[in-house]
């Protein structure tokens, strides 16, 4: 049984506050942390003013004390949790994932958890999960594939960001990343070889062509040399995957993540340039028409967010083309009934799932069911502002979704997901539930 629970304030990967948990059972601790929801209301960011980047996710509790953390403090959040969260929580049987999160919602009658704050459920949801999976003695991702009622463990391609760019990196290039997919690997293990060899050449051809001021890296470890050019950026990936000798095993993929950059109904290509002339605007019809020709001249198998969250007529138009998974990030916001109109009118194919978008284990269980029942892809992500608890690791393989976007094979906080996944089967092929 949940004997005591213990919530702290910590810093995420950009110096961000946010909620800790330890949760004690007769097995011992459990800790787990939440990531953080980008804030654009609080953090520099070279997006323009006004953008609103928390509409159709649930909300995080922040102390808004500008005398702490400029209001980012979430000493709230935390007392919620050793107080409310931890009063209903304390004896119940850590295996029973939906009980607890089913009590923990109930807190909060609230549509977007703003009282209780997303970031204390769901550090409390992670943490019961983890102590469920000790109390059966069984690894995290096989106690989450028996709750999401999956038989086999799967360990998922990487999405692994080589360039990054848009709100996440200092230089001029509107897409916020650029990942490689080593789809024709043969193990979870070569794949992580075969994507940081990639990763090293890149960042050898962008120091010759740009110098060592293009190496520096943006907030998940992707390389942000200065460039605006969708294709300039693709060509350096292209050229690394060669000489890493992974033609044709190595695919690529995009977060435009272009919600950041669409102004009334067009798209400013060049939105974080000092000079904003306004030359460079697309339509949505022009984004669609350049997209298709990408997907023709690169080994382009999945683009997240091509259009803003509310562009659904030009999401679906594109998906229509069948050129490529169409993953749908601010579009959806991991939001149930946004995916719901989204499969209805196959807007997309694919769901991007943030799990402090949604707040608890059960409810990121259940999104990632409804996308899977649509005959979507489902892609596990991590945050721009993560922590070291590689928890998502877990859920990639428990749910057996086949991708994680889990940012390069540099920094700490991205490579702990990373390094959690490299179970290999080896001689335990034929029990893999046991490694
Ligand atoms: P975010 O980025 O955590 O800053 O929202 C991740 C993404 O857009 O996929
Ligand atoms: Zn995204």
């Amino acid at each position: 049984a949940i004997t005591k629970i213990k919530a702290r304030q910590i810093l995420d990967s950009k110096g961000i506050p946010t909620v800790e948990v330890d949760m004690y059972t007769n097995k011992g601790m459990f800790r787990a942390a939440a990531p953080v929801v980008t804030l654009t209301k609080c953090e520099p960011s070279p997006s323009r003013p006004g953008k609103e980047s928390l509409q159709y996710e649930r909300s995080e509790l922040r102390d808004g004390d500008k005398g702490k953390y400029l209001g980012n403090s979430v000493s709230k959040a935390v007392r919620n949790i050793n107080e409310k969260i931890a009063e209903a929580l304390i004896g119940m049987d850590p295996t029973l994932q939906s009980q607890i999160d089913h009590t923990i919602m109930d807190l909060d009658k609230t549509e977007s958890k703003a009282e209780l704050g997303v970031n204390a459920m769901l550090a409390v949801s992670m943490a019961a999960c983890k102590a469920g999976a000790a109390e059966k003695e069984v690894l995290l991702c096989k106690h989450i594939a028996d709750l999401s009622g999956q038989s086999g463990l799967i360990l998922p391609v990487p999405a692994i960001t080589v360039i990054s760019g848009g709100k996440h990196a200092g230089n001029n290039l509107a897409a916020q990343e650029i990942m490689i997919l080593p789809v024709g690997a043969n193990t979870f293990e070569e794949a992580m070889q075969v994507g940081s060899e990639t990763y090293y050449h890149l960042k050898a051809i962008i120091l010759e062509k740009y110098g060592s001021i293009g190496c520096n890296v943006g907030e998940d470890g992707g390389l942000a040399p200065n460039i605006t050019d969708f294709r300039e950026a693709l060509d350096l990936v292209k050229e690394a995957i060669n000489r890493a000798g992974c033609n044709g095993r190595i695919k690529m993929a995009m977060d435009v993540a272009a919600t950041n950059f669409c102004i009334g109904n067009k798209y400013d290509m060049d939105f974080k340039s000092p000079d904003k002339s306004g030359q460079v605007f697309k339509t949505g019809e022009e984004m669609a028409e350049m997209y298709a020709q990408l997907c023709t001249d690169y080994p382009i198998v999945s683009i997240e967010d091509p259009f803003d969250r509310n562009d659904w007529l030009h999401t679906k138009a594109f998906t229509d083309l069948g050129l490529c998974q169409v993953v749908g990030d601010h579009l959806l916001s991991s939001d149930p009934k946004r995916l719901e109109r989204a499969i209805d009118e196959a807007s997309c194919n694919g769901l991007l799932l943030k799990i402090n978008q949604v707040g608890t284990v059960t409810d990121a269980i259940e999104v990632a069911k409804q996308a899977k029942d649509g005959n979507w892809g489902v892609v596990i992500s991590h945050r721009s502002g993560e922590t070291e608890d590689s928890f998502i690791a877990d859920l990639a393989v428990g749910l057996a979704t086949g991708q994680i976007k889990a940012g390069a094979p540099c920094r700490g906080e991205r490579v702990a997901k990373y390094n959690q996944q490299a179970v290999y089967a080896g001689e335990n092929w034929r029990s893999p539930e046991i490694l």
